[in-house]
């Protein structure tokens, strides 16, 4: 009898054991519990249809903690937590005691997935609906991973106001963040964007009005929703919808697709997608490149005649001219083709399209471009020919560009000198400036480079072309506006919307077909010699940059001693007025992605443009915020220009008191941390939510509370009280840690010797969280005054 019992008590021991290896015995993920990357172990659903532990990428050699779909033989990731950083063998995630979600790399590198801060957690669950929750005490909820996408969402979850999914990289394994998104826009649109490119969208649904969401419902239906309106996307699902799972994901070539799979085997099948070409989504084949796609599901990148890939092993990263050719010289003519590709297109797109002409055949068309040296493509749709400005994105030869033309110059290949042979192996000396000696228009002229188009570093080597600029000739790379135009666009310069360095700013509208866009246009203050000098370097620099954090720049006017620069408007102004201005006071996880993107632009400019370009004059005033608030960085008109092989350069003080670096009083050369001082100055702004310098202080409060932001901070700081920096706001308290990090790296960067300052590099990971920061060299006897 004995032995009997204690042989059963054994045997479900063992398969308590078993189940234990798994899963656990109570859904319930209590504190304290782990996973180990390599274990096999997870944290199952009671129903085990989903996953939460260590997946497998790169053929096991690395892990991404996340959710997937466990019962079926695709295990089909829905979630990461670590999908930029994979980790190794060995690395955990740990519900810990005192109730965070972590997850600590093999190196010690520790990733809070949920840091706790406002409410420990006390339970975790893999819940059946695929979202991953933890809850405190009261078993309220404290996080969800739903409240997180990555690239996929499941029924019952929802892309709420503001909230994106951004697709995997493309033609990888992994799932690494890649080119595409989609984003619930606060204007109530859903939108996939090839947000890289500061693209306003290639897909986007006729919804509006404010506070909408996508819904994912639990019958598998997909629809846009505010309080009472409902504007459908998924159309038919197969029934009963209990036997399938469903998701919904934003695929590698941007498109957004809802797929089924039968709980019985099979495989996923698309049962909605938002449209049918692939090669309608923006920059499939990056720049130069050129999307086929005979059946609307296959995507075969191609470079344009005359252009050849980047990368000969991945078509799709995009495509660089074979020669250079400067078709401006005169005699060019014969030098060069027009080469036709039927079927194709390069979409119509404000910023791409140099002039419109119409009714013209493909021998018009063509004409048009040869006369027109500062284009080097158009677009023939019905009888009217787009002539186009570089960077040339998004060609197409697809389902929906039958018909359609796509007209290329390209360079005929001899020995002539004059064209320049571009290979991999050889680096462009890029020199800014190249003068040109013309007597009747000896005014200016640039030698432009379009290379700084893309984030991508790779990209900007191989890609360089010359312009020129003359104050009577249409050109460089953006449209020309006349001075009528303008005035009309601002009603007469009615409407100022501030100053820049050096001219004011009006508000505009421009009516271009049947949309009509609104514009910022700065007028240059007249006859000033200095202001002009501002205008070329504003256009030269400007004009060679093209980042999601910077200002984009649509044209240009010069007439009449007048100098203008048309730029995209910025619907919620200047950074300053946000910060300060304001009756409430602005969230911090704004101002923290504020903070993020201002970094990432100046690390453009400073690392990742062919030529470094140090800003000069960052400051609150000189940002300016997008609908979505987005910060850019705007008003070049001081910025310097350094040679690829020069990191420092001599120049008169420039600047805005307050935010120079110290090296500008001394008179030495200058590098790109001015910038990075500047940026120290300003995001401790951004942070503390105050001004570097409280003119109207009251004497009372003076005591600790230092006059001048960073010596306050510092003093802070030794004295171990930190928080009294932030005691008035709340939410920055609870979130207290992230915001020491910032403040450190805000002292870091002010530090008085340029050298010990951080390079942008650094400051952003340090903000992302990338990377440890380190104490800042922080300093009794810092000067910075
Ligand atoms: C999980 O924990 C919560 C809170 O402790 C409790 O209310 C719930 O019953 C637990 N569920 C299971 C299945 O143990
Ligand atoms: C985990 O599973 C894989 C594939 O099923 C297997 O090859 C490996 O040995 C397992 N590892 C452990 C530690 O059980
Ligand atoms: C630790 O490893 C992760 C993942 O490989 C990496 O992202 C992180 O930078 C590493 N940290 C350090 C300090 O090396
Ligand atoms: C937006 O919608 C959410 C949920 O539908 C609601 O909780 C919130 O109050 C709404 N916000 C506004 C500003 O209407
Ligand atoms: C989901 O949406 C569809 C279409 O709007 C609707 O017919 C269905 O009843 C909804 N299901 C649930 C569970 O709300
Ligand atoms: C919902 O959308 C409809 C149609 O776009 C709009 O008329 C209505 O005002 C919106 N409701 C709310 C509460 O935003
Ligand atoms: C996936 O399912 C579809 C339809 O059920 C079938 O036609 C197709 O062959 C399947 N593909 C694979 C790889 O099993
Ligand atoms: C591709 O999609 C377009 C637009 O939906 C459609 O008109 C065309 O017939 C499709 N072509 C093929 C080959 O499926
Ligand atoms: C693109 O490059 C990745 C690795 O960087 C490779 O895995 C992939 O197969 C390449 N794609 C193509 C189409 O060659
Ligand atoms: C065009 O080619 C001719 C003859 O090969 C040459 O003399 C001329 O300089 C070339 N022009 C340009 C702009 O390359």
């Amino acid at each position: 009898m004995d032995v009997v019992r204690t042989l059963l008590l054994c045997v479900l021991a063992l398969l308590v054991n078993l189940y234990g290896l798994h899963g656990q015995t109570s859904p319930n993920i209590s504190l304290g519990s782990s996973i180990t990357a390599g274990s096999n172990a997870s944290w199952l659903s009671p129903s085990a249809d989903y996953a939460f532990g260590f997946y497998r990428v790169f053929g096991g050699r690395l892990y991404l903690a996340g959710i997937w779909f466990d019962k079926i033989p695709a295990k089909t990731l829905v979630w990461t937590a670590n999908r930029d950083s994979p980790a190794e063998a060995g690395s955990t995630v740990q519900l810990t005691d005192d109730g965070h979600l972590i997850l600590t790399y093999t190196n010690g590198t520790v990733q809070q997935i949920y840091s706790g801060a406002t409410v420990a957690a006390s339970f975790g669950l893999m819940q059946d609906d695929g979202n991953f929750v933890l809850r405190d005490t009261n078993s309220a909820l404290v996080w969800q991973s739903f409240g997180s996408p990555t690239d996929t969402i499941l029924p019952e979850q929802a892309l709420a106001n503001g909230q994106t999914l951004y697709s995997n990289s493309k033609g990888t394994i992994d799932y690494s963040t890649g080119d595409f998104r989609l984003e619930m826009q606060s204007d109530g649109k859903l939108v996939l964007s090839a947000y890289r490119f500061a693209d306003p969208g290639y897909w986007l649904t006729d919804t509006q009005g404010e506070n909408r969401s996508l819904v994912f419902n639990h019958s598998g239906f997909m629809y846009i929703v505010n309080s009472s309106n409902v504007y459908s996307l998924t159309e038919n699902i197969p029934t009963p919808v209990e036997d399938y799972y469903h998701r919904a994901t934003i695929n590698d070539h941007g498109t957004f697709e809802q797929f089924v799979h039968h709980k019985n085997g099979g495989n996923w099948t698309r049962v909605w997608r938002s449209f049918d070409d692939p090669c309608i989504a923006n920059s499939v084949c990056g720049i130069y490149g050129m999307c086929t796609s005979p059946d609307n599901e296959t995507v075969t990148c191609n470079c344009i005649p005359g252009h050849t890939p980047l990368d000969p092993d991945n078509v799709s990263k995009g495509c660089h001219p074979e020669t250079v050719m400067n078709y401006c010289l005169e005699n060019s003519g014969g030098n060069y083709t027009v080469e036709v590709v039927e079927d194709a297109d390069f979409p119509s797109d404000l910023t791409a399209d140099l002039a419109r002409v119409e009714h013209v055949d493909v021998e018009g068309c063509k004409k048009a471009i040869m006369d027109d040296c500062y284009s080097l493509a158009a677009s023939l749709v019905d009888s009217t020919c787009r002539k186009k400005r570089t960077p040339l994105l998004n060609a197409r030869k697809s389902a929906s560009t039958k018909g359609m033309k796509a007209l290329i110059k390209v360079p005929i290949k001899t020995s002539n000198p004059d064209i320049r042979k571009l290979t991999r192996k050889k680096k462009f000396n890029s020199r800014a400036f190249l003068e040109i000696g013309s007597i009747i228009s000896a005014i200016l002229a640039f030698l432009l480079g379009v290379a700084a188009i893309y984030y991508n570093p790779a990209a900007q080597r191989f890609i360089k072309r010359k312009y020129f600029l003359t104050g009577n000739t249409i050109g460089i790379n953006f449209r020309e506006f006349t001075f009528q135009e303008l005035q009309e666009a601002t009603n007469g310069f009615n409407k100022a919307l501030g100053r820049g360095s050096s001219g004011k700013v009006y508000k505009g509208i421009l009516v271009l077909k049947d949309t009509q866009i609104e514009i910022a246009v700065k007028k240059l203050e007249k006859d000033i010699e200095k202001s002009r000098e501002e205008f070329m370097t504003e256009l030269k620099i400007i004009g060679r940059t093209h980042h999601k954090n910077l200002v984009r720049l649509l044209g240009f006017c010069i007439e009449n001693n007048q100098h203008l620069l048309v730029y995209e408007f910025m619907s919620n102004g200047t950074l300053s007025d946000f910060l300060f201005n304001k009756v409430e006071s602005p969230g911090w996880v704004q101002r923290v992605d504020m903070a993020l993107g201002m970094a990432r632009g100046l690390l453009y400019l400073h690392d990742e443009c062919h030529t470094q370009i140090i800003h000069c004059d960052i400051k609150p005033e000189n940002v300016l915020l997008d609908r979505n608030y987005t910060a850019k960085i705007s008003d070049f008109g001081l910025s310097k220009l350094l040679n690829k092989d020069q990191t420092r350069t001599n120049t008169n003080l420039r600047g805005t008191a307050g935010y120079i670096a110290p090296e500008w009083l001394r008179n030495v050369p200058v590098t790109t941390k001015v910038d990075v001082y500047s940026f120290g100055v300003m995001l401790l702004e951004i942070i503390c939510g105050r001004r570097h310098i409280e003119l109207n202080r009251v004497e009372e409060e003076s005591e600790e509370d230092d006059l001048f932001l960073p010596d306050w901070v510092v003093s802070c700081v030794i004295s171990g009280k930190l928080e009294m920096v932030v005691s008035h706001d709340p939410e920055v308290l609870s979130d207290f840690e992230r915001f020491e990090r910032m403040a450190m790296v805000g002292l870091w960067c002010i530090n008085p010797d340029p050298i010990l300052r951080p390079s942008m590099n650094k400051v952003v990971q340090m903000l992302e969280g990338t990377l440890e920061v380190e104490i800042a060299p922080l300093l009794h006897d810092q000067n910075v005054k």
